[in-house]
């Protein structure tokens, strides 16, 4: 059944899919109706940032960028949910097209551009949801906030998604939002994590729990990058860091359709890039803090990698859309 609606899914165009498929599960989620893609979860506790994890294959930001299908992938046996980008104001993303499948290489290229209900729906969601594990919340800037105000935009969602997260994860590395990847360099950096951590500290003492910060990263960095990223990160005290989103780099794709669209790009041409990057970081860092390994990741052996270069949990996007929930317990099980 799941393999046949699979097949379905990925016959149609990917946005029309995608709407279809979060609409479904998100009407489904609490009825009987679930069965169709609930399996157990795996048990394969592990313990990161102080948060307890039943297994470390979790479901990385964009998929449920308003926090509608929690429950959903919850019983399809994810160890942790992250929902997002959201922004602190609802808005509708780039033009479509902007979503393109290249299944030749099984990646993906989109463009979407922060399309979100903003941060209050989100919250909602959150709130109405029953998943036992972990809920990571990524949060973003609106297209129209300046560069320099970004702090701003993410001090609002931050406040407000504080007493709702297991975790929360800044975006600063969409290539899609103008500007936003400068964020990652120098002074522009330490001055965000820097505003952050005293939000963060501030709001501790407010809701009187801790609720971990983790930076997410692009994977187009080289080595000198990699280790200056890596140094703000360990000096403001941040908590962890999500390695990587998607590149701009089209090597691997050249010459295929649709491989000039704009936009990221992920899937299983994003393996070697990513886990080059897992394994920079993870020298650079030198165990100051956990990383969330992302990027390519597509079966056990992959999955198994990422955790042998240093991280202490994955994530899973492209490779969940071309292999459905049955991915999720192959690698669990095999960890
Ligand atoms: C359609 C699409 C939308 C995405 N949206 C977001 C997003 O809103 N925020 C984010 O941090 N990452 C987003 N990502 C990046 C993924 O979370 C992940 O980092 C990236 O796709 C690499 O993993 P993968 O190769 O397993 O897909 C998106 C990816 C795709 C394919």
């Amino acid at each position: 059944m799941q393999s046949i609606a699979q097949k379905l899914l990925l016959q149609c165009e990917p946005e029309k899919s995608h709407d279809f498929a979060i609409k479904w599960l998100h009407r489904t989620q609490h009825t009987p109706l679930k069965w169709v893609y609930s399996q157990p979860t795996v048990q394969k506790p592990v313990k990161v940032a102080g948060i307890s994890f039943p297994n470390p294959v979790g479901l990385a930001a964009g998929l449920d960028k308003n926090g509608e299908c929690i429950d959903a992938f919850g019983s399809m046996g994810f160890g942790f949910v992250e929902v997002g980008t959201v922004t602190p104001v609802g808005q509708p993303g780039n033009a479509k097209p902007r979503i393109f499948r290249l299944p030749e290489k099984r990646a993906i290229i989109n463009r979407m551009g922060f399309n979100n209900y903003g941060v209050d729906h989100l919250v909602n969601q959150v709130k109405a949801s029953r998943f036992s594990g972990p809920v990571g919340i990524n949060i973003g800037k609106n297209k129209d906030t300046p560069e320099e105000h970004a702090l701003n935009d993410y001090l609002i969602c931050l406040n407000k998604v504080y007493p709702y997260a297991s975790y929360i994860t800044v975006n600063i590395s969409s290539p899609n939002t103008p500007g936003l990847r400068n964020l990652q360099y120098g002074e522009a950096l330490d001055s965000l994590l820097t505003g952050l951590k005293q939000a963060q500290e501030t709001l501790c003492q407010t809701h009187g729990k801790y609720v971990p910060l983790f930076i997410k990263i692009a994977p187009d960095l080289d080595a000198r990058e990699i280790d200056s990223i890596a140094r703000s990160l360990v000096n403001a005290k941040m908590d962890g860091v999500i390695a990587t989103n998607t590149t701009l780099s089209r090597d691997a794709v050249q010459g295929l359709p649709h491989a000039e669209e704009a936009g990221g790009l992920s899937g299983e041409v994003l393996t070697e890039m990513s886990l080059e990057v897992t394994q920079k970081l993870a020298k650079s860092l030198d165990r100051a803090m956990p990383i969330i390994g992302v990027g390519g990741i597509h079966d056990a052996k992959t999955a198994k990698e990422r955790l042998n270069a240093g991280a202490s949990l994955i994530q899973v996007y492209s490779a969940f859309i071309y292999q459905g929930p049955a991915l999720i317990r192959t690698i669990a099980e095999a960890l």
